[in-house]
């Protein structure tokens, strides 16, 4: 490989993007209200990254990721183009990588954003006519063996202690209600609710159904039904953090792992779901599906994804 000095391994700033960011694609103009949904900080493009140089030591190709998420230390590069055009960017993406192994910077494919828009209401999945599910992915049976697991290594973790265990409403409903059984310890409970959609202007996360006890000082354990991209939890931790717990950890029954954006630290985690859209066992598209008793696949929407 070619000998690069070093000093020519610096990003630079990106000065195109100067005081309002010139969004070069509408999806990251929604990319950016979606964020702003979380509360996570952004910036738009700010550096570029010499990924090839010539003869004198110029770069003569860079890359420029389309977000950095300061709150996460994160580079997020948008792929809602054309695949010839995703295969590019994968190579620009491993000699960045390569070139720069202490950047962290992530892909988001088009069905990945597709998804995230659907969360808000104006996605294709949100317009769908007759969903319909696939097929079932984990069967009654299986998920109520894996809850059993769950609560008893909850129960061996926590012996002697008194945990409280906090549900988001309402995709948990289904999960709290079996795993409670399954721990052996004289736990508390608590729900709060959250707003699930963005006002036109992108407002933050809501709470609008908080806490009844106070965790301060307790043991608090977080059952969540399913994470995606880790933002919602992300959010929630910082939230719950704030009422000062004396430990805070995360049960989720299902993880899609490969979908995450924010690197959350889960410690019991059911299953490790695949790529796609669940319903059933809590879990809801468009508030329907909740009560089947297995987990299953909602079979995407003709054209919606590749
Ligand atoms: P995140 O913030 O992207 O991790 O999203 C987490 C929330 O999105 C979950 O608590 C669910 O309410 C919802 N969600 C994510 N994936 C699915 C799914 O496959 N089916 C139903 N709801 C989902
Ligand atoms: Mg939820």
């Amino acid at each position: 490989m070619l000998e690069i000095e070093p000093s020519r391994l610096t990003p630079v700033p990106n000065t195109a993007n100067g005081g309002q960011p010139k969004f070069a694609h509408p999806s990251e103009r929604e990319f950016a209200r979606i964020l702003d949904f979380y509360g996570l900080r952004w910036i738009y493009e700010p550096l570029s990254f010499p990924l090839e140089w010539d003869d004198s030591q110029r770069a003569a190709q860079m890359m420029t990721p389309d977000f950095y998420l300061p709150d996460l230390d994160l580079y997020l590069e948008l792929t809602t183009m054309k695949q010839s055009l995703v295969t590019q960017k994968n190579r620009k993406l491993r000699k960045l990588r390569q070139l720069y192994p202490d950047i962290n910077i992530k892909l988001l494919y088009r069905k990945d954003f597709h998804r995230l828009l659907a969360k808000f209401g104006f996605g294709p999945l949100a317009e769908s006519d007759i969903p319909r599910i696939s097929r079932v992915l984990y069967t009654e049976r299986q998920i109520q063996q894996k809850v059993q697991e769950l609560g008893r290594t909850i129960s061996r973790d926590y012996a002697r202690r008194r945990p409280v265990l906090i549900g988001v409403q309402r995709g948990m409903v289904c999960f709290m209600a079996d795993i409670m059984r399954h721990v052996s310890l004289p736990v508390r409970m608590d729900f709060m609710s959250i707003s699930n959609y963005s006002g036109e202007d992108g407002s933050d996360i809501e709470i609008t159904k908080g806490l009844d006890l106070s965790i301060e000082g307790d043991d608090v354990i977080l059952i969540e039904d399913i994470v995606d991209t880790g933002m919602t939890l992300n959010w929630l931790i910082g939230y719950l953090r704030s009422l000062r717990p004396a430990s805070l950890e995360i049960c989720a029954l299902l993880d899609k792992r490969a979908r995450r954006i924010a690197d959350v630290d889960i410690r019991y985690t059911g299953f490790d779901a695949p790529d796609e859209f669940l319903v059933g066992y809590g879990l809801d598209h468009m508030e329907t599906y909740r009560n089947l008793p297995f987990v299953g696949v909602l079979k995407p929407e003709e054209g919606s994804r590749k």
